[in-house]
Formats: C-alpha cells, sequence, structure tokens
C-alpha cells in the first residue's frame, strides 16, 4: 500500500503530526500550500480573514508529487476559525479528482471542541465518503502519540 502523507501548517503542529503518521505507515510526506506567509500575528490575522471568504485559493504541491501514483492520501490540516482551515479545503477541492480511492482527513486544533460534522462536511468538497478521519486537540496534549495511534489503527 504507498500511501502519502500531506499537510499544510502555519506553526508546524499539523507538520509533526504528520511527520508522525508517516513515520509509522511508512509513508512519503509532502507539504501542499497556498503560498502565503501567515507567520505572527499578522498571519493569523491573514488567516481569519482568509477563513471568512467565499472562494478558495489556490494550492500546490511539490512538482514531483504525483497525487495518482498513491493508493491512500491523507491530508492533514489545522482548524482556523470552528472548522479545517480553508487552505485544506481548498486542496480537496482542487485535487478531488486526481485523490486515489483511499482519503483520510487529519485535522489538529487547540481546544477541546472535535469539529467532526464540519470534518465530515469536507465529503461535500471531496465527492465521496473520505476512509475515515482523526481530530487531534494539540494544546496540553500528547498530540503526537495521538498521530501515532491514529497511523497504527490505519496501517495495513
Ligand atoms: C486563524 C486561526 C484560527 C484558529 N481557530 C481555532 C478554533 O476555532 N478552534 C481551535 O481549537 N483551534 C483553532 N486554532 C488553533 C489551531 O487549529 C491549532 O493551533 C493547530 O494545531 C495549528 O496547526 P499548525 O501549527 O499546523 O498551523 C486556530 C488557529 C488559527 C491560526
Amino acid at each position: 500500500m504507498k500511501t502519502l502523507c500531506l499537510y499544510y501548517t502555519r506553526t508546524d503542529t499539523t507538520r509533526l503530526a504528520m511527520e508522525r503518521v508517516a513515520k509509522v505507515l511508512g509513508a512519503d510526506l509532502a507539504e501542499y500550500t497556498d503560498g502565503k506567509d501567515r507567520s505572527g500575528a499578522i498571519g493569523y490575522l491573514g488567516a481569519c480573514v482568509a477563513s471568512f471568504k467565499k472562494s478558495f485559493p489556490e494550492v500546490s504541491v511539490r512538482e514531483d508529487v504525483q497525487l495518482s501514483a498513491y493508493d491512500r492520501v491523507i491530508i492533514g490540516m489545522p482548524v482556523w476559525v470552528e472548522g479545517p482551515c480553508v487552505v485544506g479545503r481548498a486542496f480537496i477541492n482542487q485535487f478531488k479528482d486526481s485523490l486515489p480511492a483511499e482519503v483520510y482527513y487529519v485535522v489538529t486544533h487547540m481546544g477541546n471542541a472535535g469539529y467532526d460534522a464540519k470534518i465530515k462536511a469536507m465529503d461535500n468538497i471531496l465527492g465521496r465518503e473520505a476512509s475515515g478521519y482523526v481530530s487531534i486537540k494539540t494544546k496540553n496534549n500528547a498530540y503526537l502519540k495521538d498521530a501515532e495511534a491514529f497511523a497504527n489503527g490505519i496501517k495495513k
């Protein structure tokens, strides 16, 4: 089973979670981005503003990454403003036709809310039901252990 782990990250949390998932699964790892610098307080505000826009930003992945070459793709993203971030949803929207049968979501967030309904709603963008997802609380939580447990749960 050839697996690709993808992540969008602003402050490296989702990157670390996806690195752990990739390590457990022996998967390839790549970042996707909309190319915007969202570091610091101004970047945080930019992320908030982007969350309220109706349109999706254009996103990209390293040129050598061939999505269709994988049996399984796991898409990591943070929560922004009470739901999976717009960059993650934009990725699904832009690349849904190139994604393999097995797609999983890994969503990181600070708070206690799980955002399950909003994570599942990404299936409407994907156009089909994802194979599964995990919602990972990052603050005051050993979140890399949660990422590892998720990966072990889907290991084949
Ligand atoms: C603009 C913005 C909005 C956020 N909104 C929420 C939120 O509604 N609920 C929550 O639990 N965390 C929220 N967070 C926190 C992030 O989801 C959390 O810190 C995440 O793990 C960061 O991942 P990253 O380091 O990969 O960017 C928000 C972060 C940003 C930048």
